[in-house]
């Protein structure tokens, strides 16, 4: 399902003093996590330390995306969303729009056996009510003959702790009933998105406090193809 909300493009995410000051991610029962050389892995991505996590689940490594890793990423995005009825299939250009507008604040790739199968997006949302620091869920993509094997629930799972350690306050998303609620997401009275039914909207708040009011995604979400140079 596509956000099809609008709002003025803003670039501060989190501030770069938070960013500076960020720990490495916690470690868990289902996470062991370690820091990879930002020279080895690139420039950090908005800032945000590079890291790499393996998950419990066999073989499932979750790092940020690499700059090579942006076709892989449509090419998955495309693939998984390809035969759902509700999506108008312009997910992949949600994507590139984020990264070129800045607003990607976190992109994560699931690799199994070193091939890139799922991908992850995090972006700044706007709440009416001047809460700030939460941030949108989505587009989340697993290949489709990977699904089912708990790839999603890890690049979630993490993405969800990668944010909460960066200090947001929390996270919300346009999808399926059936499958956010695992993680803690839930349908919040008096935070909508404009057109989105109010049992598709799922918010999760960190600090537990909940905002109310409109929730604006990024202008990139209208995004229905490539921009020509
Ligand atoms: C949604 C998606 C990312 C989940 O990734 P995944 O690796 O297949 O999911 P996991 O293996 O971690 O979890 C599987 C569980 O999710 C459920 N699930 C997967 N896709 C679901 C969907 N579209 N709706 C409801 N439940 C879903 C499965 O039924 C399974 O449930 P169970 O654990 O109770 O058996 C993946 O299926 C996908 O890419 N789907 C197409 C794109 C899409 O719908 N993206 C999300 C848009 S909101």
């Amino acid at each position: 399902m596509e956000c099809v909300a609008w709002f003025p493009e803003r670039k501060g995410f989190l501030s770069q003093q938070k960013l500076a000051g960020m720990n490495p991610v916690m470690l868990d029962s289902e996470r062991v996590c370690r820091h990879t050389a930002m020279s080895a892995a690139g420039p950090p991505a908005r800032g945000i330390p590079k890291q790499e996590t393996i998950m419990n689940t066999p073989g499932i490594i979750i790092r940020d995306e690499k700059e090579s890793d942006a076709s892989i990423i449509t090419g998955i995005t495309v693939a998984a969303f390809a035969d759902m009825e509700i999506s108008d299939h312009t997910e992949q250009f949600v994507i590139t729009a984020l990264r070129s507008a800045g607003a990607l604040s976190m992109s994560l790739v699931a690799e199994v056996d070193g091939r890139v199968v799922g991908h992850i997006a995090f972006s700044p949302v706007e709440i009416s009510d001047g809460t700030r620091d939460w941030y949108g869920l989505g587009p989340v993509s697993v290949r489709p003959e990977y699904q089912r094997r708990g790839i999603g629930k890890a690049l979630i799972r993490e993405g969800l702790a990668r944010l909460k350690s960066m200090g947001a306050r929390g996270c919300c998303l346009v999808g399926h009933a059936d499958y956010y609620p695992r993680f803690g997401f839930e349908n919040v009275p008096g935070m909508v998105v404009a057109g989105v039914p109010a049992e598709a909207f799922f918010a999760l708040s960190f600090d537990g406090n909940m905002p109310r009011g409109d929730v604006r995604f990024h202008e990139a979400f209208l995004a229905k193809g490539e921009r020509k140079p």
